[in-house]
């Protein structure tokens, strides 16, 4: 008895692992990050470019925030299917950019993640100021469902 369910769970881990390990991560749609902040990412052309926008919670100047346009460009995906890929966020209500990196992975359980890091560059008057104009960080985004949209 006990070997026969040590056989089933044997039998039914080899079912269902190559499922979620071919499953692919797919980089369109709309995501939400540790900080709150929500980003849609349209279709990915033939190319691999794609255009979105970023609705950041988080801003290190005193302006209102306002949601943002990106581009970026995806790897062609790898035999995973878990594709590195980039973009840049224009910010349109600071004189900043930011460019983030990352691989869109499909977890242990079958869900999409991204995993990025980035830096973020802020306006100086001054080259002396250059010092302090750049901020490094990480960010992971896990898909955004919401009933209202
Ligand atoms: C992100 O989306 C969630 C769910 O729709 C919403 O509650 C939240 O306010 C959004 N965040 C920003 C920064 O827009
Ligand atoms: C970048 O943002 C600025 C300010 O909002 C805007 O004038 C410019 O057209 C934007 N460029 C792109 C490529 O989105």
């Amino acid at each position: 008895m006990v070997h026969a369910t040590a056989f089933l769970l044997v039998l039914s881990l080899a079912v269902v692992a190559p499922v979620l390990s071919t499953r692919k991560c797919v980089l369109t749609g709309r995501w939400t990050n540790d900080l709150g902040s929500n980003m849609t990412i349209m279709a990915v052309n033939a190319k691999g470019e794609f255009l979105g926008s970023y609705h950041t919670a988080v801003t290190v100047t005193g302006n209102d925030i306002k949601v943002s346009p990106l581009q970026g460009s995806q790897h062609r995906t790898n035999e995973n299917s878990q594709a590195t890929f980039g973009f840049t966020v224009n910010w349109s209500f600071s004189d900043s950019v930011t460019v983030f990196t990352g691989q869109c992975f499909v977890d242990e359980t079958g869900k999409e993640v991204l995993k990025t890091m980035w830096l973020l560059r802020s306006h100086v008057d001054s080259i002396k100021d250059d010092w302090t104009a750049t901020r490094v960080g990480v960010n992971v985004f896990t898909r955004l469902r919401s009933k209202k949209e």
